[in-house]
Order: structure tokens, then sequence, then C-alpha cells
């Protein structure tokens, strides 16, 4: 019987996280992140090997709190994974800044803190960063995520080359994949789409394009094969795409940056022009079915 491991992850509620405790509580001791109590009886309910411990990566003191939680619990942690996040979204003109600082507070410095807090018992051990695609950094309209993931690797990548602990860190960039995390875009985002005037197309193009992604995106369970091997992998490598796009962001990411724009930019246009088009149709639908109905009576 292979050992027991123990295995922390941040975001254990919903999407990737959710579906990474439920794998891997099967054989290990996983530490479970949650943030609202209602989940702590569904994360218990999983396996008697699931520890929940409460993290809100907004607040410091929670996170302090939580990495003590869990040195006071075992003396080490053999992977950790950075599972939780967010999206902040809007055009950058107009983006509330508190915003911005809300986006890296989670995804990023967030996720250091909380590291940095637990690196006493992370020697000979791996860190799992669920980055994403956006850290290729070449999504308009969502560009604090991209920014805010991308922070990450350069940080994550530096702890890599610079630690004396034989610590493993691992980026892992999901395409788009089928979890709740994009419908809730759509409602944390309201504000800065409502303010966004002068982008009313491009932000509605956006907001269908998330409601698609909820549906149409790689099933969660690709992330979970990828990351279960890099888990059981004794060297595994610093970085690793899942899904086609995320290896189609990452190739069109490496041209020149004036190229990337063209590119972009064209996409844009094409995208933008073609769902101004169908939202015009629907909206002279709507008044001629009012017409029809007005003169019926
Ligand atoms: N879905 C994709 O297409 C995709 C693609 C690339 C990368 N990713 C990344 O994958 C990771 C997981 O995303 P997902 O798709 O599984 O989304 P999800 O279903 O929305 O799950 C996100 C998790 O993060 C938690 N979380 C959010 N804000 C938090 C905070 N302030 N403090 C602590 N926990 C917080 C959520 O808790 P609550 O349940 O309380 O909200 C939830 O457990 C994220 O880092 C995301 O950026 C996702």
């Amino acid at each position: 019987m292979p050992e027991k491991k123990n295995i922390v992850i941040t975001g254990a509620t919903s999407g990737i996280g959710k579906a990474l405790c439920k794998v891997f509580a099967k054989d290990n001791t996983v530490f479970a992140g949650y943030r609202n109590e209602k989940m702590v009886e569904e994360l218990k309910a999983i396996s008697h090997n699931v520890i929940p411990f409460y993290i809100d990566l907004k607040l410091i003191d929670s996170v302090a709190f939580a990495a003590n939680f869990i040195k006071v619990k075992t003396d080490h942690v053999d992977t950790l994974i950075n599972a939780a996040g967010c999206v902040v979204a809007g055009a950058i003109e107009n983006i509330d800044l508190k915003r911005i600082r809300e986006q890296f507070e989670v995804n990023t410095f967030g996720h250091l803190d909380f590291t940095q807090r637990l690196l006493p018992v992370l020697e000979n051990s791996k860190i799992i960063n669920i980055s994403s695609k956006s850290s290729f950094g070449i999504f308009p309209f969502v560009s604090p995520y991209c920014a805010s993931k991308r922070a990450l690797d350069i940080m994550f990548n530096a702890l890599l080359l610079e630690t004396h602990k034989n610590i493993k860190v691992i980026s892992v960039k999901p395409g788009v994949i089928a979890t709740p995390l994009w419908g809730k875009s759509i409602d944390d985002n309201k504000d800065s789409i409502e303010s966004a005037k002068g982008f009313e197309v491009e932000l509605d193009y956006i907001i269908e394009n998330a409601r698609k992604n909820e549906t149409y995106g790689l099933d969660v369970m690709e992330v979970v094969r990828v990351i279960e091997e890099i888990e059981k992998n004794p060297n595994p490598k610093s970085t690793y795409t899942v899904g086609w796009d995320a290896k189609l962001a990452e190739c069109v990411s490496k041209l020149p940056q004036d190229w990337v724009n063209k590119i972009i930019k064209k996409g844009m246009e094409v995208r933008f022009k073609n769902a101004a088009k169908i939202k015009n149709k629907n909206l002279e639908n709507k008044s001629e079915d009012a017409d029809n109905i007005k003169t019926d009576v």
C-alpha cells in the first residue's frame, strides 16, 4: 500500500479544487480550504480523510490562522495545491483599482503569504499552483486576472530557483474548464461591466462567452488527471498546459508583442462585430414581435 500523504488544497469547495479533494482523499489526508461555513459538512462527507480548514485569501489574519492550524496538525505537508481563485474583469480604462487590488490579494498575494507561512513544513515537497492560460497575458477585458496569474507564476518560479528546501514548484495552466468560476465571474463583475461606458458590445460578448465556458469548457477531470500525474512524478516539469486553447495561447505569447497585438486586435474586431450583428438582429426580431402583438390586438 502506498504511503498516505498530507495534501493541502485551497479552494476545495468548488470546481477544480473540489474535484482534486475527492480524488486525493481516497488515499491521503487532505486539508481542504473553505471560506463558507456551510461547506464544512459537505467536505467532511467526502471522506474521513478530509480535514476542512477556514481560509479567506483576502484576509491576512485568516491566512495566518489557516497556516498555523495545519502546522499544529502536522510537521510535514507533501503537496500544497494553491487552487483558490476568482476573476476580476472589465475595461482597463475604468475598472476600479480596488477591484484590481482584490484580484491580486486572492490570486497572488494570498497564495504567496500562505505558502511562505507553510514553508517550515514544506521541505522536500511539491507546490502545485493552478495558474491559467491567462498567465500568457493575451486576453483583453480580463487583464487583472491575467496579470495576477502571471505575477503568481513569476514569484513562484523564483521560489523554485532560490529555495534551499528542495521544493518542486509546478504551474498548471488550464484552458477553459467547465466550472462555476464563470457564472461567479459574471456576478462578481456586475459593477465593472455596468460602469464600462462605451464598451457595451465588448463586455456583452465577454459575458456571453463566460456563460458558454461554464457549459462547453473541458471537463474538470482533465485537469485533475494532469495534477495526479504531477503529484506522483518525482521529477515533474515546472509548467504544464491543459487543453488546446492553453497550448495555442502559449504559442501565440511567444511571438513578438506587436504581432500578438495584431492577431488579438483582428480576432476581437471579427468577434465583436459578429456579436453586435447578432444583438441588433435579436433587437429587430423583438421589436417586430412587439409590433405584431399590437396589430393582433
Ligand atoms: N475554470 C477555468 O476555466 C479555469 C481555467 C484556468 C484556471 N483556473 C483556475 O483554477 C482555480 C480553480 O478555479 P475553478 O474553475 O475551480 O473555480 P471555482 O469553481 O469558482 O472554485 C474556486 C474556489 O476558490 C475559492 N475562493 C474564491 N475566492 C476565495 C478567497 N477569497 N479565499 C479563499 N478561497 C476563495 C472558492 O470558494 P467559494 O466556493 O467560497 O467561492 C472556490 O472553492 C482558480 O485559481 C482559477 O483561476 C480555472
